[in-house]
């Protein structure tokens, strides 16, 4: 059921701040501004590193994890879409854990890579939505999103989830590890909790402004995306969503690799939608942005108030989002580009929640 909403995708979105606060539930103690104890099979405070495989937007949630993981936790991760992590045999150590990352929990090349590592003697992590999933039930550890049923075919509320999840076990992994004090943790639990109203009152604030965005992004043919540290990952998201739904081509770059080959592009003819809130790496992207203004490109410039005061630069259209802390500015800024997709797909009248050739579960190599 769409409930008032006109495809499953929309209403998922706008589900996002319910569905997430209901998941951050069973890995966060609201009232101690704790992250609960983990009593899984994994023990974070004793692995010696993570692998971490998946697919499409689930290897995308992963690589965010990963820059969790290794700054929180101290723990280095070795991170690969799962068609290749299969292949690569990769030398793994019983000391390690690994985590796989699915929605469905029964995509092929996934589930290859976790017997891959079962096989070598690490203990299995499952980040999965579907509990009853195959490659839940071979884990050793199963870390539910609680996401709820996904019926659009791209990825939006699992990938908050997923990142919500992540997110906490990182913190978690922090504590365990000695690597995160209990100030920090405490800190970082409370931006959690409160990340829900945030994305509910963006995804109102907002959805005027990409609601007309989306009807002259929709004039282009190639788009850019630009991210650096977990904007980046999120850059890729925002290119994947855009091309699954919109059909038009999008590619998602770390803002430090513009100069190395992508700039060549660059014209009044594709769009460069930089992702950068005003964190630490804010006036290097802005750097990069120049280069893009500089060649008479055109910018759609996704960052916060800070961020947006900060730039002089003449862009085509600037999100400006809330000014939040960085451990939730993936989840908060992954609502522009998921809308954005969203609207121009529905502009350009495809199919948005069945987009052509995909399938929702990829049960085959
Ligand atoms: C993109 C999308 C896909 C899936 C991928 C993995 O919007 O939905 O890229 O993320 O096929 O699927 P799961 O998570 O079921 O393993």
């Amino acid at each position: 059921d769409k409930g008032n909403h006109r495809h499953f995708m929309e209403k998922e979105i706008y589900e996002q701040p319910e569905i997430i606060s209901h998941a951050l539930g069973n890995y966060i103690d609201f009232a101690a501004h704790t992250v609960k104890k983990n009593d899984t099979a994994i023990d974070f405070g004793k692995v010696s590193g993570l692998a971490i495989a998946a697919c499409g937007t689930a290897y995308l949630s992963g690589l965010i994890g990963k820059y969790w993981f290794e700054r929180y936790a101290r723990l280095p991760v070795e991170i690969d879409v799962a068609s290749e992590f299969r292949y690569r045999e990769l030398p793994l150590s019983p000391s390690q854990a690994a985590l796989f990352i699915s929605q469905s929990g029964e995509t092929a090349d996934t589930l290859a890579s976790l017997r891959y590592c079962k096989d070598l003697g690490l203990k299995i992590g499952a980040v999965v939505n579907v509990r009853e999933s195959t490659i839940a039930r071979e884990a050793d550890a199963i870390f539910p999103i609680l996401a709820g049923p996904e019926i659009g075919v791209a990825s939006t509320k699992a990938f908050t989830c997923q990142l919500a999840v992540l997110a906490a076990l990182a913190i978690g992994a922090g504590r365990a590890r000695g690597t995160v004090n209990a100030d920090d943790e405490k800190a970082m639990v409370k931006h959690l909790a409160e990340m829900p109203r945030i994305m509910s009152r963006v995804l109102n604030d907002i959805q005027p402004e990409i609601e007309g965005l989306s009807r002259e992004l929709s004039r282009f043919k190639d788009v850019l995306y630009l991210g650096r540290g977990t904007s980046f990952p999120l850059a890729m998201e925002g290119a994947l969503k855009l091309k699954e739904i919109s059909y038009i081509h999008a590619e998602g770059y770390a803002a430090g690799e513009l100069k190395h080959g992508p700039i060549a592009l660059i014209d009044e003819n594709m769009p460069v939608i930089v992702i950068a809130p005003h964190d630490r790496f804010f006036e290097k992207t802005v750097s990069n942005m120049q280069e893009v203004a500089a060649r008479g490109g055109r910018i759609i410039f996704i960052t916060d108030e800070k961020g947006a005061a900060a730039s002089k630069l003449p862009t085509m259209a600037t999100i400006a989002l809330p000014n939040v802390d960085e451990i939730i500015a993936p989840m908060i800024f992954s609502l522009p580009i998921q809308l954005l997709a969203y609207h121009t797909a529905v502009f350009m009248g495809t199919d948005v929640d069945q987009p052509r050739n995909l399938a929702k579960s990829v049960t085959v190599e």
